[in-house]
């Protein structure tokens, strides 16, 4: 999954002749999974249609304050586009727009968006070779630079001009590489591994029957998603869930029963920085697991059931530069338990939920937490989704970090 999934991206397109590459350019950016909204100067609808880029977009195209061609249309706000954007693309940005871009000219849409945005920005050059050469566009590079701009340099190769040299911008492609590496690079998990587990156990009764619960993994599932996002390398590590994902940063290893879960877990704990057990592993499984179907005999049936290994003790008695986390489900005593299993299982934190609390625990899409510190301080958050649950912890986790 591209780092650009689901990331607002604002193109700015000014009046270069490259301005009809950016029709590839918004196809690259909605197949990373984006979503895209465009600003064109005036002089660049001479290079490619506003129709063509809004079919693109699936978005309408932007270009001046207001719409002429609607006496009903609000005023365009670029204040709120400039918020909208997670970052802003101009591309192919013309020396024109670059100087005034440096000097805080804000003549036109795209111009005044540009000094409202609070997101990364990105500038993808496009002038004939001599121009990009001049002393007065290598001043406004290094201005916008020092802005914290971030410069996707021109190629070389044939001009518009018919002349060979420095000028060209960026092909779509490259562009799309550019800035996926760029934020990539400074995604605060990057080169961080963390092993999380998820879901449920099952533990064989017979062939065809076991003793399960009700954990949907989707707390476990949007750790796994929001740490790839922060660009760890996650080891998914998931008992039987209908959840799904795939990222090319996370490994699922598929398992069934707590001792699977177990001996999956500890194959890569001394491998990575963080352990996150957010699995609802059985406590018990069936002492002798029948080799055949049981047969409906008797008027009552004892199942005699021993202990799991706890997985998330068993991490904690072994932990070495690891961060290890854990979940504690609780239904009375919330504080007193969770303290206790934090202390017990040498854990750097554990998240609680409360089954009291509305909204909180199994199946459902929302959890409202209480995250608990080596230290036994505490912080409660409200209920929420668990995507953004999952973001709260890892903040906290990036804290420790
Ligand atoms: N856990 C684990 N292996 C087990 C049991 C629990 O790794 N065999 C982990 C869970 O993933 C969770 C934490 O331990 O992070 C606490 O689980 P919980 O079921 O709340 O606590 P238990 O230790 O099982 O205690 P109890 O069921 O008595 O509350």
């Amino acid at each position: 999954m591209s780092v650009l999934s689901g990331k607002n991206i604002l193109l700015g397109i000014t009046g270069g002749i490259a301005a009809y590459k950016t029709t590839y350019l918004v196809r690259h950016f909605i197949k990373a999974g984006a979503h895209v909204k465009i600003i064109m100067t005036p002089a660049s609808k001479d290079f490619v249609t506003p129709l063509t880029l809004s079919t693109l977009s699936k978005n309408p195209v932007l270009s001046s304050f207001t719409n002429e061609d609607d006496e009903n249309d609000m005023w365009n706000n670029h204040v709120d586009l400039g918020l909208w954007a997670d970052i802003f693309v101009i591309a192919p940005a013309t020396a024109n727009t670059l100087s005034k871009m440096a000097s805080g000219n804000s003549d036109n849409f795209l111009l005044a968006t540009y000094l409202s945005a609070k997101c990364p920005v990105y500038f993808a050059p496009a002038m004939d070779l001599d121009m990009y050469k001049h002393t007065s566009t290598k001043a406004s590079f290094s201005t916008l630079k020092s802005f914290g701009n971030i410069m996707i340099p021109a190629g070389s190769g044939e001009l518009a001009s018919g002349l060979i040299g420095e000028g060209r911008m960026a092909e779509p492609e490259e562009i799309l590489a550019f800035i996926e590496k760029d934020i990539a690079s400074k995604l605060p998990l990057r080169n961080k591994k963390i092993l999380i587990t998820a879901g449920p156990t099952y533990e064989a009764i017979d062939p065809v029957r076991f003793i399960g619960n009700h954990s949907s993994g989707k707390m476990g599932y949007e750790l796994a998603k929001a740490a790839a996002n922060l660009g760890a390398e996650v080891i998914l590590v998931s008992g039987p869930t209908k959840e799904v994902l795939s990222n090319s940063l996370v490994t699922i290893i598929p398992v069934v029963s707590a001792e699977d879960m177990y001996t999956a877990s500890h194959n890569y704990f001394a491998s990575v920085d963080v352990a996150i057990c957010a699995a609802a592993v059985a406590d018990y499984k069936p002492k002798n697991v029948a080799e055949q179907k049981i047969k409906k005999k008797t008027e009552t049936f004892t199942i005699t059931l021993e202990k799991t290994k706890d997985i998330l003790a068993s991490l904690g008695e072994i932990k070495k530069q690891q961060l290890l986390v854990g979940f504690a489900l609780e239904t009375n005593n919330e504080l007193e338990n969770a303290k206790g299993k934090l202390k017990r299982k040498n854990l750097d934190f554990i998240v609680l939920n409360s089954l009291q609390d509305k909204g909180a625990g199994f199946g459902k899409t929302t959890n409202k937490i209480t995250i608990i510190d080596a230290d036994e301080s505490l912080i409660s958050f409200a209920l929420k989704s668990k995507k953004e649950v999952a973001t709260d912890i890892l903040t906290h986790l990036l804290d420790k970090l």
